[in-house]
Formats: C-alpha cells, sequence, structure tokens
C-alpha cells in the first residue's frame, strides 16, 4: 500500500492545501503581555531580544535551534536513556544513524554544534591559516580566530543581495576560491568550511552542482572539505526542488550524496534533527579521528556521550530519521515559505528567494533612514517586540562584530531581522498573526530613530550587548 502524501493528494483531487504530516497531542499555553508590560520588558532587556526572559514573549522566532517539538517516539526514546558515563547503547544508536544518513566512518558526539566546531578548528587550525567558506557564521567562525585563523567568504555574490533571485546563494564561487587558494598557498588552507544551507545569507541553499565541482577543484590542490550540516537536509529539499535530475531522489538520498563530495562535518543536531539539545563531529579521515576524540574528553565529556545524556542521543538518533522524510520536510519548509508569501503580498522587503529555516526582513530597506551604526535591525527586532510580543533576531552589524585586527565595526551588507520558524511548533495562524504585526511595524518605518549600544561584550556580543533609542 501507498501513503499518499499532501503532495500526492493534491495531484489526486485537485486540491492544492497542504497539510503538516502530524497531529498535536500535547500544548504548551502561551500569552501577550499588554503593551505596558512589553515596553517594561524590552527595556529591561536592553533592547536585546536575546535578553528578555522566555515568558514575556508571545511567539518566539528568535531561533530554529533547540527549540523544536520532538515526536512521541522521541520523548519513548528518552524513557529508553542508557545512562552510562561509558558505552552508553544510544550512543551507538547515534553513531549508526549518522553513518547510515551521512555516510561518514567516524563520530565524536558533542553537547552542541559550537561544541564540535571548537573541536575541529582546534585539531586542523594553525596561527596564520586561512579558512574560506559560503559566508561567515558567528560561532564557526570566532572558533576559526581563536584558533589562530582568518575567514575568508567565498560565497558567491548574489548571496550579499537580498533581492537576487538566484535559485542557489549559497554557492561557493570557484573563482574566488582559485584565486584564494593560489595567493596563500594549499598548506595554508585546512580545509573549506561549506555550510549548506547558509544561515546568515537567508538560509539559502548549495547545488549539488556547486559541491561536486568544489570538491574536484579541491582535488587538485590537496585541501579537503568539511561541511556545517546543520541544516544540510533542508538543503537538499531545495535540489529535490530546483536541480535538475533530484525531483524524484528522497532527501535522504540526496543528502548522502551530498555529505559524499566532502570529508567531514559538524553539526548543531537542535536544528535539522528535530532534539532540543545535541551535536556532532562526524569525519572520515583517521588522523582527524584520533585528534577529536582525545580533544573531546579534554572539553566536552567522554568520546561516547560528548557532554549528552543517554537520552538526548537517543531522541536526536530518531530525530535524524523523521528529518529525512520527505513529507516533513515539505510541511516544514513550506510553513516558512508561506509566511514568506504572505509578506511579499505586501511588499515587505524580504531577503528572496525565502530560504529554509527562516524568513529574514530586510532592515536595511525597511529602516533606509537609518544609518548602520544605529544599528536598524536590533531596531526593528525591538520594535516588532513592542508591536506584538514576537520575538525575532538581528543579523546585522551587531552580529557581525569588530574586526579583530582594527576593532572597527564589520558592516555586512545583509542587514536583517529573522523570523525563525521552530520546527512542528507554530500553526498557520500564528504564522497569519506574525505577518500582520511585521506589516503593522513596517506601516509605522518613518517614526523610528535607531539605537546606541551602551555595553558591548568581548565575544560574540549579538548575545549580551544592551542598547538605548535614540
Ligand atoms: N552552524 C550553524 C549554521 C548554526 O546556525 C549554528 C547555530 C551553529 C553552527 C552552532 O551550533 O548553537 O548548537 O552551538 N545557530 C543558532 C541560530 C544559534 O540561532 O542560528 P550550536
Amino acid at each position: 500500500m501507498t501513503h499518499l502524501t499532501p503532495m500526492t493528494m493534491g495531484q489526486q483531487f485537485g486540491r492544492r492545501s497542504w497539510a503538516e504530516p502530524w497531529k498535536i497531542k500535547m500544548v504548551e499555553p502561551i500569552r501577550l503581555l499588554d503593551r505596558a508590560g512589553r515596553e517594561r520588558a524590552i527595556a529591561e532587556a536592553g533592547y536585546n531580544t536575546f535578553l528578555l526572559r522566555s515568558e514575556d514573549v508571545y511567539i518566539d522566532l528568535l531561533t530554529d535551534s533547540g527549540t523544536n517539538a520532538m515526536s512521541d517516539r522521541q520523548w519513548a526514546g528518552m524513557m529508553l536513556g542508557d545512562e552510562a558515563y561509558a558505552g552508553s547503547r544510544n550512543f551507538y544508536h547515534l553513531e549508526a544513524a549518522v553513518q547510515k544518513h551521512y555516510g561518514y566512518k567516524y563520530l565524536v558526539p558533542t553537547h552542541q554544534g559550537r561544541g564540535a566546531e571548537h573541536l575541529i578548528s582546534k585539531a586542523l587550525i594553525k596561527p596564520g591559516d586561512v579558512i574560506p567558506g559560503n559566508m561567515y557564521f558567528t560561532t564557526t567562525r570566532l572558533h576559526q580566530e581563536l584558533a589562530g585563523g582568518t575567514f575568508v567568504d567565498v560565497i558567491i555574490d548574489e548571496a550579499h543581495d537580498p533581492a537576487n533571485l538566484h535559485p542557489f546563494k549559497g554557492n561557493v564561487d570557484l573563482g574566488k576560491l582559485e584565486d584564494l587558494i593560489k595567493r596563500v598557498g594549499p598548506e595554508k588552507i585546512p580545509y573549506v568550511s561549506l555550510a549548506g544551507t547558509v544561515n546568515m545569507a537567508g538560509g539559502q541553499p548549495v547545488s549539488m552542482a556547486n559541491v561536486k565541482a568544489l570538491r574536484s577543484l579541491c582535488d587538485r590542490y590537496g585541501v579537503r572539505i568539511y561541511l556545517d550540516a546543520t541544516r544540510l537536509a533542508e538543503n537538499a529539499w531545495f535540489i529535490q526542488q530546483r536541480e535538475e535530475g533530484y525531483r524524484d531522489k528522497p532527501i535522504a538520498a540526496i543528502v548522502k550524496e551530498f555529505c559524499s563530495y566532502t570529508d567531514g562535518a559538524w553539526m548543531s543536531a537542535k536544528k535539522d534533527h528535530l532534539a532540543n539539545i545535541g551535536g556532532w563531529l562526524a569525519m572520515n579521515h583517521e588522523d582527524l579521528y584520533e585528534t577529536a576524540r582525545n580533544l573531546v574528553v579534554i572539553y566536552e565529556g567522554l568520546h561516547t556521550y560528548g557532554g549528552m545524556a543517554g537520552r538526548d542521543m537517543e531522541a536526536l538518533a530518531i530525530g535524524i530519521e523523521e528529518a529525512l522524510q520527505d513529507d516533513y520536510m515539505s510541511a516544514r519548509i513550506g510553513q516558512v515559505h508561506y509566511l514568506g508569501e504572505l509578506l511579499s503580498d505586501w511588499n515587505i522587503p524580504i531577503v528572496k528567494p525565502v530560504g529554509g529555516h527562516a524568513v529574514f526582513l530586510d532592515a536595511k530597506a525597511i529602516y533606509a533612514h537609518i544609518p548602520q551604526d544605529r544599528f536598524p535591525a536590533q531596531t526593528l527586532a525591538a520594535q516588532l517586540y513592542l508591536d506584538s510580543g514576537i520575538r525575532s533576531m538581528e543579523r546585522g552589524v551587531v552580529s557581525a562584530g569588530r574586526d579583530p585586527v582594527t576593532g572597527e565595526h564589520r558592516y555586512p551588507k545583509l542587514e536583517l531581522v529573522r523570523l525563525t520558524i521552530p520546527r512542528r511548533v507554530y500553526t498557520q495562524a500564528h504564522m497569519d498573526v506574525v505577518a500582520e504585526a511585521v506589516k503593522a511595524v513596517y506601516d509605522e518605518r518613518e517614526k523610528v530613530r535607531g539605537l546606541r549600544m551602551v555595553y558591548e561584550p568581548k565575544y560574540l556580543r549579538f548575545f549580551q550587548a544592551r542598547f538605548e533609542p535614540l
């Protein structure tokens, strides 16, 4: 018997709507504070949405990280936690799931993605090294810098333009990469840091053709490729939908093929893998495995738990299987695109095409009158909370931080606010409310002046910086 998916049902009955392939069995009440309460909360938070109490938030689109709803099977798996210090049964289940679906030989578990970033950066980067990548990610780049390396952006130019409709805006510009390899020499490049999809570009995918071509280029120079696989399953959906020859391939097969062109990957399992905590580093080369397996016991925990409880590893192993189901992924990205379409219909400037995990508001376009050193995206995130209790995240100059050499702000071309959709958490009605709130803030855009930073921590400042309205 074949099961009808929302898409095949649409073909069969001439219906166009789709729905999530799950139903809700437990709910968590949320509430909307009144205007005075929201004013007080955001002022106490220094106009930084990271510093709000979650209780004071109505719809929480800060991040899709660790905010997923687990399935009944995952919760059942939590009861099967083998809480042994060493050699937990759940570790072997997780190892088998990663080997089966990502295809790498060795697995080192970590407490979350940045734990894995720390290990790979420490193991492979020497002071003076250069790490090319398809746009920076905050924690990834910081670990590369702390290990003595310098990140160099080699993403295609289209990625820096919010209005450019390139279907694979996450692609590596192979010309930029080859010039860099020739300029600094391949021995200075410990690996290419490839992300699928690219978070800071708006959740934009990398094509299979691009990773294949990247593999041949890197083989010519003997350079390795390590993948940030955090949202690779979502990347696979875009390949399936947009790339010639993949329309009938399952997401799972696309993920496995993609990984086959890389030497290993790190993972924040708090995203694609539908868990609330967890991560891993996986690789084919034994030298990296040896080093990482040794380093993990210093920074994370034994090499068979890496900072996770047995039950977390079990939930994660089950989550991997669920994340790679085609009907799940169509609904997941379908919901993100539903929100994107509502905003587009009202001509609100967003990053296009809409990516996999979030809709990104173009704060530079919305607040064209606020200069970037008055933090337009930070301002927009605060305004959205004030209007509606919806929490979003700045992804602009605050996130980009300061240049470690000059100490100046790094001014990224993209000054964005991310409306990040947690997996399996909110309904279409929540998306309608969000779109209407964004519209209300957009309509009042002329009245807003920007923010001044009054406290700035040294590392990853966006998490804890404080601001005051101008
Ligand atoms: N790589 C990517 C692409 C990420 O988006 C993140 C986290 C990490 C690595 C680090 O993983 O949080 O498990 O340590 N991104 C979150 C976000 C924080 O909101 O986008 P982590």
